[in-house]
């Protein structure tokens, strides 16, 4: 029987937990904290961190709402939470849960935030519109996304390289995708608008990876591209990491564009009966 989407996204992202923290110093740690900046937390609010990972947006939330404050953070990795555990040791207000958010019930949150997450979601629409239903009244909401194909160049190259370590028929393109129609400021402004909310405003978050070769591995072994190395055997993972790499100087690639946009509204108030 086939695996569930979830499971694909789940196995990748556990595989990947080991280096997400490395990489995270020079990619989901500075797109994490400036997705909670964007928030505006205040001390004591409760915020969900939807697809939490190992904390990059989470941890710098809990700091911003300090120990009167809530951060149920919610994420489908076991390795990613266990890692955030131990990251989060010294804030007890930040509360990790292993959990599929598109299913997570609790409710009244003042902020709902997601740094690089919503694009997994089996419903990138409804399972959103879920999400949004879970800050209460005229609560916040910040979503972040790649801009474009930001972080794109590694996966084709990281393509070529696993098909010619595996002799292999090239990958086939990736199914087309709502994010592919949404991923520039305006058109993602206006489909958060759709979802209901107000105030929507998007951010520009510039970010480029210098692509030293460690750096440049890092991008696959901690990120989601991790799910292409699976059931590869070590020496074949070898020589895939140095096909990519030849790759990525052939073509004479430094930097890689990690560029995010950062979408924030409200949820409406309810309008009082006359
Ligand atoms: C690109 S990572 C981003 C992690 C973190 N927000 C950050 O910015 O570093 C995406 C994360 O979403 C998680 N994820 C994907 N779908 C999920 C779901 N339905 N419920 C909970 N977590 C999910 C994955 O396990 C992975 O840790």
């Amino acid at each position: 029987m086939a695996a569930a989407p979830q499971e694909g996204t789940r196995r990748a992202f556990d595989a990947a937990a080991a280096d997400f923290t490395a990489l995270g110093r020079h990619l989901w740690g500075p797109i994490g904290a400036a997705t909670a900046a964007a928030a505006g937390l205040r001390p004591g609010e409760r915020v969900l961190d939807a697809c939490c990972g190992t904390g990059a947006s989470a941890i710098p939330a809990a700091r911003l709402v300090g120990p009167d404050g809530v951060v149920d953070a919610v994420d489908l990795s076991g390795p990613m939470i266990d890692e955030l555990r131990r990251l989060s040791a010294d804030l007890p207000q930040l509360r990790a849960h292993r959990a599929d958010v598109t299913t997570w019930d609790a409710g009244g949150y003042d902020v709902v935030q997601s740094a690089l997450g919503i694009f997994f979601f089996p419903d990138m629409t409804a399972d959103t519109e879920r999400l949004i239903g879970l800050a209460r009244p005229g609560g916040r909401v910040v979503f972040t996304i790649w801009r474009g194909d930001a972080m794109a160049a590694a996966g084709r190259h990281l393509g070529r390289a696993v098909a010619a370590a595996t002799s292999a028929a090239p990958p086939a393109e990736r199914e087309p995708h709502l994010i592919d129609r949404i991923n520039q400021a305006a058109a993602y402004a206006t489909w958060l608008a759709e979802r209901g909310l107000a105030e929507v405003d998007v951010a520009v978050h510039e970010l480029r990876l210098t692509m030293t070769p460690d750096v440049a591995w890092l991008v696959i072994t901690g990120s989601g591209y991790r799910g292409a190395l699976a059931n590869l055997d070590p020496d074949v993972v070898d020589v895939v990491r140095e096909r990519y790499l030849e790759s990525l100087r052939a073509e004479g690639v430094t930097e890689l564009d990690a560029t995010t946009l950062i979408g924030v509204g409200t949820t409406r108030l309810p309008v009082p009966n006359r």
